[in-house]
């Protein structure tokens, strides 16, 4: 069975109520429950976390898997920590954003980790999540 690693960073663990004109009303949980329910066949490994380094510890978790989604919420516009992380493992690799940051606050539309994934969704919701793990599963 494929094993897939789904990362959610700083903030996003408060879907739902945060913000839900920008990032809908459906929580985390109702997202990883879609998820399953789409991909049966998948081991998935859904987590979520505020502390960076805890986060920086599940990429390199990762490198043993089949594929990496990461959405690191905020810190993808600033930590270089977690790009270099990312850099140094070699299993496919998707970063997701629900929405589109790049019709946002000019802040968002750089993301510091784009250099060091193979693809980048944006916009998508949590659509966007199911094409990252369907992207790595084939690749
Ligand atoms: C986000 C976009 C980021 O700019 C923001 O800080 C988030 C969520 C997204 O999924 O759209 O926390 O990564």
């Amino acid at each position: 069975m494929a094993r897939v690693f789904v990362l959610n960073g700083v903030n996003l663990g408060a879907l739902g109520t945060r913000r839900p004109e920008v990032y809908g009303t459906r929580t985390l949980g109702d997202i990883e429950g879609e998820l399953r329910e789409h991909f049966p066949g998948v081991d998935l490994n859904f987590r979520q976390t505020d502390y960076e380094g805890e986060f920086v510890g599940w990429i390199r978790e990762s490198a043993g898997a089949d594929g990496l989604v990461v959405n690191p919420g905020a810190w993808s516009h600033y930590s270089y920590a977690i790009h270099d992380a990312l850099e140094a493992i070699a299993v496919p690799k998707v970063e997701v954003h629900l929405s589109n940051i790049h019709a946002r606050e000019d802040w968002r539309r750089t993301s510091v980790i784009s250099p060091a994934v193979d693809a980048v969704v944006a916009g998508m919701g949590s659509y966007g999540y199911r094409v990252a793990i369907q992207y790595v599963l084939e690749h």
